[in-house]
């Protein structure tokens, strides 16, 4: 099947390359040229693992393709996926400019029945306003051309994108005739071949499933946020107290771990922007701006730590940080919990000297040089010199570190842990100062 892709950045990217590893043939089209020259060229602008080979093998097979060009775009593909950003808008609420733009340059150019299925997670009721922009622009070239508008919500996450893709654990489908249903179940044979995953409702329903999942995960995640500082305050250990519920079928494992709080080009504007459609339509979502606001507390509750430990003279101090990205696996900074950290520290006159495996790129494009940050080659090179050591990404390789040579290294044996990811015990009876979340430091 002939398939176009507009938006060639996380969702788009691997939507493209897994349909292409299928055997369709995949057309990705972005605006931004420098990053169609990198993809013509075989560069991935994103780091997510094993995409680069699977863009590089579809692309010399010749059925992943990269444009630039509106028109040929739109020529291209039966179906036009719609996976631009859908940023927060000031008030919160999701910015559709560029998928309304997508949909006006779909118009512009198609000259035969279309597909136009929306991956982008937007707000109930974008269908209807794809559909209007597309109906609007052929109405004023007087022109008329068949198409369908379908929502196809992605949920991929980012380190486990391709796997996400190729078994998902369901195909969302938002449609309003049996035609459309029928098309997209057959794109959608070959990740379905298992067990049938394919779940289909109508258009508003599958735009609310996917706010509905991220606000679930995020909740979850803001609860355990909460207990771990109630916790902290009542002598409990909330890593005990997380095998305790967790143990519980109705509870379970997934996503009951504290932190620091959860960032992401996800959560936090999916969020905001259902909490926004609900004051659109006169509910006030008073667990969503309560998740929200746990959320923002949790963001600064290391650095709370660092100033009850080191008092208010942090002027000058220097600390080492492992992690950047929102998470591991991803080179993905936006809203990481990483750079309320580090902001916060600049701001009390500290110094950061930073690694992380993937997001040291991203981390330069966003901050630049800075006399207070220094950017790393190697985790053990964040130590030298520096008053503590702080960890906010749990990437495998910061789980086990030789902790004499931290300790060695740092000019105080502090370490503040983001991810409860060390033995409290074991630190301290090491000599460490050991900070952590909801354990009783
Ligand atoms: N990143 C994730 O993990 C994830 C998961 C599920 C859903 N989503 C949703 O998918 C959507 C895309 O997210 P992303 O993380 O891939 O965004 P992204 O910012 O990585 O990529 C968006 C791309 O769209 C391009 N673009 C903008 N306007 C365009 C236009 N008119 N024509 C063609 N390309 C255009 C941009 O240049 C950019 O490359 C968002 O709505 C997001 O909420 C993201």
């Amino acid at each position: 099947m002939k398939v176009t892709v507009f938006g060639s950045g996380y969702v788009g990217l691997v939507t493209g390359a897994c349909l292409a590893e299928v055997g369709n043939e995949v057309l990705c089209m972005d605006v931004d040229s420098h990053k169609i020259e990198m993809l013509q060229q075989g560069r991935i602008p994103i780091y997510e693992p094993g995409l680069e080979q699977m863009v590089e093998r579809n692309a010399r097979e010749g059925r992943l393709r990269f444009t630039n060009d509106p028109a040929e775009a739109v020529d291209h593909g039966l179906f036009q996926f719609i996976a631009v950003g859908t940023p927060p808008d000031e008030d919160g609420s999701a910015d559709l400019q560029y998928v309304l733009a997508v949909a006006r340059t779909i118009a512009e150019h198609m000259d035969g029945y279309r597909v136009v299925v929306d991956k982008s997670t937007v707000p109930v009721g974008t269908a209807d306003r794809v559909r209007e922009a597309i109906e609007s622009r052929l109405r004023q070239a007087d022109r008329e051309v068949d198409f369908d508008v379908v929502s196809n919500p992605e949920f991929l996450k980012e380190g486990a994108a391709l796997e996400d893709f190729m078994k998902p654990d369901r195909i969302v489908i938002g449609t309003d005739n049996p035609r459309t249903t029928e098309l997209v179940r057959a794109l959608y044979a070959p990740f379905n071949r298992n067990h049938d995953r394919m779940v289909v409702m109508d258009i508003r329903s599958a735009e609310l499933t996917k706010y509905a999942a991220n606000a679930m995960l995020a909740t979850k995640i803001s609860f355990m946020n909460e207990l771990s500082n109630l916790a902290e305050r009542l002598g409990a250990d909330i890593e005990r107290v997380r095998h305790g519920i967790g143990s519980d079928s109705r509870i379970g494992y997934s996503f009951i771990y504290p932190g620091c709080g959860y960032g992401g080009s996800c959560f936090p504007k999916d969020v905001s922007a259902l909490e926004r459609t609900a004051r659109e339509v006169g509910y006030e979502a008073q667990l969503l701006s309560a998740v929200e606001a746990v959320n923002a507390r949790q963001k600064q509750v290391l650095f709370r730590k660092i100033r009850r430990h080191f008092g208010e003279g942090l002027e000058g101090k220097v600390f080492a940080l492992w992690g950047l990205a929102f998470k591991p696996n991803t080179d993905d900074m936006r809203e990481a919990p990483s750079r309320v950290l580090m902001e916060a520290l600049w701001q009390a006159g500290a110094r950061v000297r930073a690694y992380d495996p993937e997001a040291m790129g991203e981390c330069r494009r966003i901050y630049g040089e800075r006399a207070d940050l220094v950017y790393c080659d190697h985790q053990e090179e964040t130590l030298q010199g520096a008053d503590a050591l702080m960890v906010v990404t749990e990437w495998q390789l910061f789980r086990s570190p030789d902790f004499d040579k931290i300790k060695q290294a740092l000019s105080q044996p502090v370490i503040f842990d983001g991810l409860n990811i060390y033995d409290p015990d074991l630190l301290r009876r090491s000599g460490f100062s050991y900070y952590a979340i909801g354990r009783g430091d």
